[in-house]
This record gives structure tokens, C-alpha cells and sequence, in this order.
């Protein structure tokens, strides 16, 4: 394999609206490379819908507080509240500056930025529903990763697109490299570097079902668990309530923000019994619990009774032309439905992970329960945890977080690299990724990436989603488990260099059983129920033992070793959920 060799003081890893955002704040104030997997408007932030909440109070009365006592009780008080305080804070200039850099927001009739109802986001603590989620139709996501991108392209950041970066080194205790894998050319690049700032997004590519991109296997996470950084909060991960039935499409909340409404075999509109004040916009963990709660009991739809209905047939027809115009598309293209007149078959989708790559409010990665910072590390947007979202993220609260904490992480990031030197790379540093790479190529072990890799999804979506048991979580462990021990033996059909996907699958599959592998064990000593974590066998909250942070490190024979922190307070006492 060829290597190539750069340097750089910054490194920027993605090309989402974290690591654009970061790069943004980078620009001329030091030497930065982003690499990304992907082109980087093809990045998974294009494919967030509904909004981004900013208390504007456009069009009515709201506060940050509020955002921020919403965003506490909506993560089941795992937030970290100061976190929170500064995102919901700084949303308010996150959104200026957008629409300063040209995002193209829907308006209301005076011209201000408009502003839509999103589960969970309620007026003066739990009153009500509030119009806090700022969106450009039903492609929000879409049009701020457009708008960032053209920032960098007029700030002329400099991008390697299709750089798959599979290793990180360090030296002297802090960041000195990054081992990338160009999928054009199947050469190896090295860049010697000050700092790194991981922005690769999300891993809900482990469940069967999920609303993420095939892309989004966890390779950043995965990278740096591999080199001792330990990963947070892993057992909580999110289902979206409404994925098209068995596709996992993602349909916006933004459709019952605007008036759509969850119907069970009855014709009920069920969430009126689990969130008498909010109903069909209660956060998410509790919606998708409800959703199956209603199949489990028998009043699911279809041949199985395994699904339920979303409702937008009583909206005016022009409403969803011009608000939901993307997702009543894919309902038309994928199902063959008319949702003007037809009620759309959903399900709970794999969404969002909560955990991941622990770190201040600053973006700086730390390593340990005292928050002990890795000097040149950092990380942002789904792929860290700050922990703005605690237990359950709020809908629009995402997009915000990578705004927020891109643009943290790259103003920290670039005062660093101007107060360091170089750390001395060490010797053959590619060397651990080109015999992962060999290894792959010349396996003649005869196992299938793609059998294992449906495996791992179908037990992982079986055992490990929306509702769990010790039982469920020991059999997924054990298959997890010898899902690897084939990895360990699966080899490829593809020999060549140029766009080999089936080896970069291959390599992302590695990613996403480590991350799983976390996640089950996090969520098995975790004994409780709380956010997206919810265990038959402890269906309560348990506040006395539970008010802490995992942190699930690799140990070097593969398994995985728990510790905890403190979740860190505020002036929000943890209360009973009610909606
Ligand atoms: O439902 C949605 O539009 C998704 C938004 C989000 O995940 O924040």
C-alpha cells in the first residue's frame, strides 16, 4: 500500500454540521485538513427534518430556560445542566448566524424566521406544547449542512473527501496523527497533526431498523475506543417513534408537530392515555414505548399487529405541501400511499445515540470519571456526548447541538494548536491499520461480512432496543460476542483499491460490534429504567443509585470494563415525568 504523508495543526474528522461548523471557526486562524468518509453534503445531517429549537419567541411568548428545563426533564435528568444551560443559551445566536450565513428558514407572513411545535418543548415547564423548532420545510437538516458547506467553500477550508480515518495516534500524552484510507486511490494517508476533532456522526447501523444512512457505523467512536478512550453512556439510544414500517425511513416528528396524530387498530389516538397534556408530541423514548406498548397488547395493525398508524389526512392538503413536502414524498415513493387521504403504516426507527465520546463543554475529550481532558482531542455533534441529551434527546435538540458545540470545539481547538508544538508521530504508525487492511484482503476464513453484520442487527434490534431484560441483554451479549470471534475470520470478494466498499464495509462492521458490544454491556448493569433505557425487569427510575454517567472502556482482550460519574446538577430536582 502506498503512503502518503501531511501535516497539519488541526485535523477536523467529518464533514456533518459539527465538523463544518468546527472548521468554520478554524479557518485562518490555523493550518486545518477535514477528512471525511463521505462528499461532505452527502453527510447524515442532510438527512435531519424537522427543525432546530432556539427560543426566539417569534410567535410566542418562550425563554431559554424553559428550552432548558424541557431539554433536563426530556433526557430524564442525565443531563448535565450546565451543559444544557450554555446550549439552550447560545441556540438564540446559533440560529442568527445561520440565517446570517444565508439557511434559507421558512417565514412568517412579517418575514421573521417561523417557528413549529416539536415533542417535548413546552411553554413555562410543562404547561403546554410551544413553538420553539426554527425549519426550513421538512429539510432543515438539508439546508444547513448546504449553508455551512458554502461558508467553507468561501473560506476556502481545506477538504479530502473520501478519507476513511481507521487510526489516531498519540504521543507525549496528547494527539501527534491520524491514519486515514482514501477510498479513490486504497492508499494510506498520514497526517501529522496538534489536535484532532472527531465529528463521524452516529452508529444506528447495529439495529435493523433504523433511520440512519448505511454510512453511519460508528468509525470515529469506534477509532478511539479502540485507543483507550472510553465511551459514555452507551445504553441509551433512541428510537424514533415514526420510521416507515420496516424501512426505518425516518417521517418527521415535525408531521405531528404540525397536527398529525398516532392511531392504533382501534382508530385511537392513543397517546392520549400516556401524555394526557402533550399527547402525540411527549418525547420520544415515551412515544415509541407507547407504540408498542399499543402492539404488544394487541392493538397494533397489519397481518402481525405490529404497527400503528400516523394520521395526516385532517391536515388542509396545502399545509402539507408546503411544510411536509419531503416526507410525503418518501411515504408516496417507498409505500405507495397517498398521506393526504391515507394513513401511513410507522414503527419505531433507530435514531440517535445519546452516548458516545465523553466531553466538556468545550468539546475537549476526557478520559475518565474526574474529566480529565486529552490534550488535542476533541469531539462533537452525535458522535460525543457533552451530555446535553442526557437520558432521551429532545427532537431539534440535535441539530442545535452540533451548531453549538461544532463551533465550541473549534474556537478551543484552534486556540490550542497555537500554543503547541508538533508531538513527534511515532514510528510506522500505519502499520496497525494496513494489517487490519491486509488481514481483511487475504482472510481465507471464509466468513461473510454482510451474514454477520445482519445478525448483529437483528439480535441487536430484537434484544436491545426499545425494551430490554437481563435475560434479552445476555443473549445479545453472547452473540455479540461470537459475532466477533467470525469477524475475526471473514474475508472479501473485492481485491482491489479503488472504491472497495466491500472491505471499508467490512472495516465499519469491526466498528459497529465494538460499539454494541459497549452499549449491551452499559445497559445490563444499568438497573433501571430511564430515557431511552427502559428494562422490564426495573421499570422504574432509581435516582438513588442511578444519577451517573457510564463510561465502558475496552479493556486490550476485548471485553469491557464499567465505571461511572456523577451526572452534574443544577436547579432542576429530578421529578416525576409527566407530559
Ligand atoms: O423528527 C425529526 O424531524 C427529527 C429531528 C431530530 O432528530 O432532531
Amino acid at each position: 500500500m502506498k503512503v502518503h504523508r501531511h501535516s497539519y495543526d488541526a485535523v477536523v474528522v467529518g464533514a456533518g454540521g459539527a465538523g463544518l461548523r468546527a472548521a468554520i471557526e478554524t479557518a485562518g486562524k490555523c493550518r486545518v485538513a477535514v477528512l471525511t468518509k463521505l462528499y461532505p453534503t452527502r453527510s447524515h445531517t442532510g438527512a435531519a427534518q424537522g427543525g432546530m429549537c432556539a427560543a426566539l419567541a417569534n410567535v410566542e411568548e418562550d425563554s431559554w430556560e424553559w428550552h432548558a428545563f424541557d431539554t433536563v426533564k426530556g433526557g430524564d435528568y442525565l443531563v448535565d445542566q450546565p451543559a444544557a444551560e450554555i446550549m439552550c443559551r447560545e441556540a438564540i445566536d446559533a440560529v442568527i448566524e445561520l440565517e446570517h450565513f444565508g439557511m434559507p428558514f421558512n417565514r412568517t407572513p412579517e418575514g421573521r424566521i417561523d417557528q413549529r411545535r416539536f415533542g417535548g418543548h413546552t411553554r413555562n415547564h410543562g404547561e403546554g406544547p410551544v413553538r420553539r423548532a426554527c425549519y426550513a420545510a421538512d429539510r432543515t437538516g438539508h439546508m444547513i449542512l448546504q449553508t455551512l458547506y458554502q461558508q467553507c467553500l468561501a473560506r476556502d477550508v481545506n477538504f479530502f473527501n473520501e478519507f476513511q480515518v481507521l487510526d489516531i495516534a498519540f504521543s507525549e500524552g496528547r494527539v501527534s496523527g491520524l491514519v486515514a484510507y482514501e477510498l479513490a486511490t486504497g492508499d494510506l494517508h498520514v497526517f501529522h497533526t496538534k489536535a484532532a476533532l472527531f465529528a463521524t456522526g452516529g452508529y444506528g447501523r447495529m439495529f435493523k431498523v433504523s433511520s440512519n444512512a448505511v454510512t453511519l457505523t460508528g468509525d470515529g467512536p469506534g477509532v478511539l475506543y479502540r485507543r483507550g478512550i472510553p465511551m459514555q453512556d452507551m445504553e441509551f439510544f433512541q428510537f424514533h417513534p415514526t420510521g416507515i414500517y420496516k424501512l426505518g425511513i425516518l417521517l418527521s416528528e415535525a408531521a405531528r408537530g404540525e397536527g398529525g396524530i398516532l392511531r392504533n387498530a382501534d382508530g385511537e389516538r392513543f397517546m392520549e392515555r400516556y401524555a394526557p397534556t402533550v399527547k402525540d408530541l411527549a418525547p420520544r423514548d415515551m412515544v415509541s414505548r407507547a407504540i408498542l406498548t399499543e402492539v404488544r397488547e394487541g392493538r397494533g395493525i397489519g397481518e402481525n399487529k405490529d404497527y400503528v398508524h400516523l394520521d395526516l389526512t385532517h391536515l388542509p392538503p396545502e399545509q402539507i405541501d408546503e411544510k411536509l413536502p419531503d416526507i410525503t414524498d418518501f411515504v408516496r415513493t417507498y409505500m405507495g400511499l397517498e398521506p393526504k387521504t391515507q394513513m401511513i403504516p410507522i414503527q419505531p426507527t433507530a435514531h440517535y445515540a445519546m452516548g458516545g465520546i465523553p466531553t466538556n463543554i468545550s468539546a475537549e475529550v476526557v478520559v475518565d470519571g474526574d474529566n480529565t481532558v486529552l490534550p488535542g482531542l476533541y469531539a462533537a455533534g452525535e458522535c460525543a456526548c457533552v451530555s446535553v441529551h442526557g437520558a432521551n434527546r429532545l427532537g431539534t435538540n440535535s441539530l442545535l447541538d452540533i451548531v453549538v458545540f461544532g463551533r465550541r470545539g473549534g474556537a478551543a481547538m484552534a486556540q490550542y494548536v497555537n500554543s503547541v508544538s508538533h508531538a513527534d508521530l511515532p514510528a510506522h504508525v500505519e502499520d496497525e491499520t494496513r494489517g487490519l487492511v491486509e488481514r481483511l484482503r487475504t482472510s481465507a476464513g471464509g466468513e461473510n461480512v454482510a451474514d454477520i453484520r445482519a445478525r448483529l442487527q437483528e439480535e441487536m434490534m430484537d434484544k436491545a432496543s426499545v425494551f430490554r431484560t437481563d435475560e434479552s441483554l445476555r443473549s445479545v451479549l453472547d452473540t455479540v460476542r461470537s459475532l466477533r470471534d467470525r469477524y475475526q475470520r471473514a474475508g472479501i470478494q473485492d481485491k482491489g483499491e479503488v472504491f472497495n466498499y466491500d472491505l471499508t464495509e467490512a472495516i465499519e462492521l469491526g466498528f459497529l460490534i465494538d460499539l454494541a458490544e459497549s452499549l449491551v454491556v452499559s445497559a445490563l448493569a444499568r438497573t433501571e429504567s430511564r430515557g431511552a433505557h427502559f428494562r422490564d425487569d426495573h421499570p422504574t427510575r432509581d435516582d438513588v443509585n442511578w444519577m451517573r454517567h457510564s463510561m465502558a472502556f475496552r479493556n486490550d482482550d476485548g471485553g469491557v470494563r464499567l465505571d461511572y460519574k456523577p451526572v452534574v446538577g443544577g436547579k432542576y430536582e429530578p421529578m416525576e415525568r409527566k407530559y
